[in-house]
């Protein structure tokens, strides 16, 4: 069993709260998902004008660049952890680092075990001090040892078009397959998993998702999930057998009750959702039960000025509440201090 430690910080003058509840097990290591569990509030802003925090030295494989990154993950000390989909390799940003460093792939294309091919998506799994990539080209997912001497993955999925992952806890990895059109969850060694979301065939009713991208489970297991072609972002109260909009659904087109293809997202504790609306260059946050969102950063048109995007892809939030988003086809990511 685990006990619980909840700590609180307050942070700058501004009276908000980051509530941290640490899980650990019996061996004393942290199960550190629910640092995502941030209580972000509804009055936050943030800087608009992104600071650079990996990339941003054009597309290609040096050390310094990206080529078309996607997912993103934010570690504890604020290293980003970005998958590199054009250079199929994972890549860890260090703060105030000048170059990354590769941490899985980036041995060319293939299927080896040694290899990656289009990444999508990556998080850590702190209990097991590994890395677990959606290889979506390779159709499958796997883990890396964190270790710096890890030279191989071991497959944990096979055959499934995987596109996002994400963990509540140590007990599931839920999966979003764009080609099924449905997430699934599985836990340690089950390779069939159990449907969680969708698998109605691809279309637009509340039990079905049109391209699945990236996915999020909050603490109560409700998946949200970014249906993609459908321009709307679906939150699966867990059990539900129906989704319900939470975000978009109106078609696609940039008005704040709209979205344009849905990418990246994250929920706070809330239940307020962030959201990368790629074709629309910005990131929005959408309140539960609100019928429209606002745009914390970015929808200045496609560009590459410090307040623009072109093509916003992965959110995520540090411990600190600074707000991280894949910019991808300015091969970079941008970090946006809170206000
Ligand atoms: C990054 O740079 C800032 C400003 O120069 C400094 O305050 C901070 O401590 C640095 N962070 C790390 C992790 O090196
Ligand atoms: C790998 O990690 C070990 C232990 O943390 C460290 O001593 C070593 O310097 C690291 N090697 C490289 C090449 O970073
Ligand atoms: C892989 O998945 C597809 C689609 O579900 C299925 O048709 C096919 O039989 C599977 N292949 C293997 C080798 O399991
Ligand atoms: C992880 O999730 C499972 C399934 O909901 C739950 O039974 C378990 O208590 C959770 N573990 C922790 C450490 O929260
Ligand atoms: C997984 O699915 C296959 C095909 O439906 C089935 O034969 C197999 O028994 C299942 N495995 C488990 C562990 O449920
Ligand atoms: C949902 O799909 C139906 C049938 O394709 C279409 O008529 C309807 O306009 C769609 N609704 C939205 C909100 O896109
Ligand atoms: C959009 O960007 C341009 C050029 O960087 C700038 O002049 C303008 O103020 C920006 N508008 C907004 C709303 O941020
Ligand atoms: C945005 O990226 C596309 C390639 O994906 C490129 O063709 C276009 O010129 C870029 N637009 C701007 C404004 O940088």
């Amino acid at each position: 069993m685990s006990d619980k430690e909840t700590e609180i910080f307050l942070v700058s003058t501004k009276i908000w709260m980051i509530v941290v509840v640490t899980l650990k097990n019996a061996d004393g290591v942290q199960n550190a998902y629910f640092r995502d569990i941030l209580n972000i509030p509804a009055n936050a802003t943030w800087v608009k004008d992104g600071v650079t925090g990996a990339g941003g030295n054009g597309k290609g494989n040096a050390i310094n660049q990206l080529s078309n990154p996607y997912g993103l993950f934010v570690d504890d000390d604020q290293a980003v952890i970005i998958v590199d989909w054009g250079n199929h390799r994972v890549i860890q940003w260090k703060k105030n680092d000048t170059n990354g460093h590769v941490i899985a792939g980036g041995k060319g294309v293939g299927n080896g075990l040694h290899q990656l091919h289009s990444p999508t998506d990556v998080l850590i799994d702190k209990e097991t001090d590994s890395l677990i990539i959606c290889d979506s080209n390779n159709k499958r997912v796997v883990r890396w040892p964190r270790r710096n001497d890890t030279t191989q993955g071991e497959i944990v999925i096979n055959n499934i078009s995987c596109w996002g992952l994400a963990m509540n806890n140590h007990t599931y990895l839920y999966v979003a397959d764009n080609n099924k059109h449905e997430v699934r969850k599985y836990q340690l060694g089950d390779t069939n998993g159990t449907l969680v979301t969708g698998g109605n065939d691809r279309g637009n009713g509340t039990n079905q998702l049109y391209k699945p991208t990236y996915i999020y489970v909050d603490q109560q297991q409700n998946v949200y999930v970014s249906d993609r072609d459908n321009h709307r972002v679906m939150k699966w109260v867990k059990g539900a057998k129906e989704g319900i909009v939470v975000a978009g659904g109106q078609g696609s087109g940039n008005a704040l009750t709209q979205l344009s293809l849905p990418l990246g997202l994250f929920a706070d504790i809330v239940g307020t959702i962030y959201v990368a609306d790629s074709s629309n260059h910005r990131a929005m946050c959408w309140t539960q039960g609100a019928k429209q969102g606002s745009v914390i950063v970015g929808g200045n048109s496609s560009g590459a000025a410090a307040n623009q995007f072109n093509g916003s892809g992965a959110v995520n939030f540090d411990q600190h509440g600074n707000l991280y988003v894949v910019d991808f086809s300015n091969f970079r990511v941008q970090r946006f201090p809170l206000e």
